[in-house]
């Protein structure tokens, strides 16, 4: 299994690229479930989740062509199951289940179990599939949906969840009949799709804030359009300078998309400065500790908590960091440690005691954003990181080490 080195200490310089948004292309490529013919979407990452989600989408029947650019038609579905070994890889292969039942009257689709970050169950997709009138049933740990023709309802998410208002907002724009979509989640990756849908000629308002109408159509066609930049990546490029130090430009990113980081960055003493085409992100000093609390958009995102509390490790002074979003997603706390770290956990805080330096250590992936905070300690730290169960990192960064290498980092992949 592969394994990622980093020799701790070098200073970040130079320009970045970020990537399309993982987290918008899942959505928007099971989009094209509602529009038969080929959609084409552009700057789509090329990352393990993406590989992932084409084999759901190419096994319910669609053709799909590319990286990158990538085509999809869903002219013919044979099957309407997602099955366990897919969604338990990824969770977010859920999202097909509201787009099946409108196009195609049914849907089965295996429930996802606990994973790393929390129990993060689907309940709230199920009742708002519910309340547009769907039948639905749990039968041997599958989801089985159907409905001759889904309704329009007022719908109330009791939580704001990502892809549940995006699941229902797809199931709703072939319902008979408008829909509100009341409490909504209101990222940038829920407006990328309202948009994606709009240009198949869907009738999506609102989307950006907690409340979205949607009129129902009959019918929808394919389009081309683009996924936007993603926030997270960006967001982790930002912190990794406040680590090493550096000046760097994060390049092709949203800078409205990270206002919260941007803000929470300043006050640690980051100069961060907005241009057109990306984000100048600048550490010339020691970084002082900061309190977060992470929260739906646009609060700060839950899934920067672990790179910014690898930050907080080594700024000056103690940092409180309280995640509401997800009840476990602390597993990163005792791989700091190993490094150095000074933290304790109490319920869904953890107190952050700067110290000076981290020192290198073998350590061990053990979801995705954990798996950023580590590389970005191993960046600051004295001596030599070993990272193992990449895997988990290439669910969502395109190639971080050679971004990484490529503005100043001592770090590389070896495969074993
Ligand atoms: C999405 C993102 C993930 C991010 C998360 C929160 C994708 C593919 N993934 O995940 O990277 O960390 O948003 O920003 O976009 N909940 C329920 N019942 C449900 C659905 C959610 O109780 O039916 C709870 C979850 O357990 C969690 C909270 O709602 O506590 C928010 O989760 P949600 O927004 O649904 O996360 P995801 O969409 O899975």
């Amino acid at each position: 299994m592969d394994k990622i080195i980093i020799v701790g200490g070098e200073k970040l310089r130079g320009d970045v690229q970020i990537s399309g948004a993982k987290n918008a292309s899942l959505p928007v490529m099971v989009s094209a479930l509602l529009a038969p013919g080929w959609s084409t979407f552009l700057n789509v990452p090329n990352l393990v989740d993406i590989k992932t989600i084409k084999k759901l989408l190419r096994n319910l029947g669609a053709k799909i062509e590319g990286e990158g650019t990538v085509r999809i038609n869903t002219e013919d579905i044979s099957k309407c199951e997602a099955p366990y070994d897919l969604v338990k890889t990824m969770r977010a292969s859920v999202l097909v289940l509201g787009p099946l039942v409108a196009r195609m009257g049914v849907a089965r689709v295996s429930l996802p179990g606990g994973c790393a970050i929390g129990a993060r169950p689907v309940n709230l997709h199920i009742k708002a599939l519910q309340d547009l009138g769907a039948e639905v049933e749990l039968k041997d740990g599958y989801v089985e949906a159907k409905a001759r023709r889904l309704k329009g309802a007022t719908i109330y998410f009791d939580i704001p969840t990502v892809t549940g208002t995006e699941n229902i907002m797809m199931a709703a724009c072939l319902a008979d009949g408008t829909t509100l979509l009341k409490n909504a989640a209101m990222e940038p990756e829920v407006v990328n799709l309202a948009n994606v849908l709009n240009g198949m000629g869907a009738k999506v308002t609102g989307a950006g804030t907690d409340i979205i109408r949607i009129d129902g159509v009959e019918k929808m066609h394919p389009v081309e359009a683009a996924v936007i930049p993603d926030r997270i990546e960006a967001g982790t490029f930002m912190i990794a300078v406040g680590m090493a130090g550096g000046d760097v430009r994060i390049m092709g990113c949203e800078p409205v998309h990270v206002e919260a980081l941007t803000m929470k960055l300043r006050d640690a003493g980051m100069e961060i400065t907005p241009f057109d085409g990306g984000i100048r992100t600048v550490a010339k000093k020691k970084i002082k500790s900061i309190d977060i609390t992470t929260l739906p958009y646009p609060g700060f995102p839950t899934d920067l908590q672990a790179q910014m509390m690898a930050l907080m490790s080594v700024a000056n002074g103690l940092s409180v960091i309280t995640e509401t979003v997800f009840e476990n997603r602390f597993m990163h706390v005792s791989e700091l440690m190993r490094m150095g770290a000074d933290i304790l956990i109490h319920g869904n805080s953890a107190m952050v005691k700067g110290i000076p330096k981290l020192k290198g250590a073998p350590v061990m992936a053990t979801d995705l954003r954990a798996s950023a905070s580590l590389i970005l300690a191993g960046l600051a730290a004295e001596g030599k990181t070993e990272l193992s169960r990449v895997y988990h990192i290439d669910r969502g960064y395109q190639e971080i080490e050679k971004k990484f290498s490529a503005i100043g980092a001592n770090i590389k992949r070896v495969s074993g």
